[in-house]
């Protein structure tokens, strides 16, 4: 008769019976070996040994398993360095390189384009221009982005519209401003005429602006009113057409007295000896009227912020020289071709 019992042995519940022999045993059960011996009642039977625990297995599957785990982390190790070069590479181009400025950090104007790293170099011909072009995600909305850069590396970049060079904005006869463009009179740029109209007042001189931000409607009635009277040749060499006013930008402003008779008076000197320490530059300077389009306008600021306008002031160049472009409406341009 089997008397089979279950008991405790180092852990496991292994059979202990009353089987006749290991055959017994094996055919019932055919698996632990039996010994001979006490079964814990004081009966001599043979008795299932304990089965086998399962270290050895648990330890050779915990070797497998750390084998694989020195394979994952190895893995992750490499994973990880491979990111952190990039990282490391990303900063550093960031850092040392005027073409890597992030295209998502664009400034809007020259004040934010300051507090970016935004680089300046010399002069160098506009040739060699290479294109990229591609899609941005702004809060939902996916805005076009056209980057161009040239020999030099100033970085043309289109954002909805507008052109930026190296971050600062730029409105003249090559590059136009939307017509729906309507920034009004930049306040930072109105905050700093501020500062410089105050400061004038103390040397004595009296300083307003009488053309601020024009709309692409005002200036279109503005310049056809020109036309109608001048003509459109000689129109074209005092006012901007429709979309390529600087005014439109909200960063220029015209002071006093928009008309030839500024020249040379206390306020004209003034205004050209002090503006750049307020963030202003003459813009269309005399003797570079070839370059920036437009004739000799004392009274024409514009708003670049005080580091920008110092070193364009102290280059002798005018904005499109310092950055590399041109100021040639598209028909003026294949006008030229054509004559070459
Ligand atoms: N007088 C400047 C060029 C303008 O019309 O914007
Ligand atoms: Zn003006």
């Amino acid at each position: 008769m089997r008397n089979n019992k279950r008991t405790r042995s180092a852990g496991n519940y292994v059979a202990a019976g009353n089987y006749r022999d290991a055959e017994d045993y094996r055919r019932t059960k055919s698996t632990e070996s039996l010994y001979f011996g006490d079964n814990n009642n004081g009966d001599n039977v043979y008795i299932a040994r304990p089965a086998r625990r399962k270290t050895s297995g648990n330890r050779r599957r915990s070797a497998k398993e750390a084998a694989l785990f020195r394979r994952i982390k190895a893995v992750l190790c490499m994973v990880l360095f491979a990111f952190a070069v990039v990282i490391c590479i990303k900063v550093v181009r960031d850092l040392g390189g005027g073409n890597a400025i992030a295209k998502e950090k664009v400034p809007d104007g020259p004040a934010a384009a300051e507090k970016s790293d935004v680089k300046v170099t010399g002069v160098q011909s506009e040739a060699a221009v290479t294109d990229t072009a591609d899609k941005e995600n702004d809060n939902g909305s996916v805005k076009e982005t056209k980057a161009k850069k040239n020999k030099n590396k100033h970085k043309i970049e289109v954002i909805d519209g507008i052109t930026y060079v190296d971050g600062i904005l730029i409105a003249n006869k090559t590059y136009s401003l939307p017509k729906d463009y309507n920034p009004g009179l930049d306040p930072t740029a109105e905050a700093a005429f501020e500062k410089m109209r105050l400061d004038a007042e103390n040397d004595g001189i009296y300083l307003f602006i009488c053309s601020g931000f024009r709309s692409y409607e005002t200036q279109t009635d503005l310049y056809n009113g020109y036309v109608d009277y001048y003509g459109e040749r000689t129109t074209d060499t005092f006012s901007a057409k429709p979309g390529h006013s600087e005014h439109q930008s909200g960063l220029a402003m015209d002071i006093n007295d928009a008309s030839d008779s500024f020249e040379g008076t206390p306020e004209a000197k003034w205004l050209a000896k002090n503006c750049t320490k307020y963030g202003f530059i003459i813009r269309y300077k005399k003797g570079k009227e070839d370059i920036t389009g437009f004739k000799y306008e004392p009274w024409h600021i514009r708003y670049l912020g005080v580091d920008l306008a110092k070193k364009v002031e102290k280059s002798g160049l005018c904005l499109e020289e310092y950055l590399e472009i041109t100021s040639e409406y598209a028909d003026e341009k294949d006008n030229k071709k054509n004559n070459d």
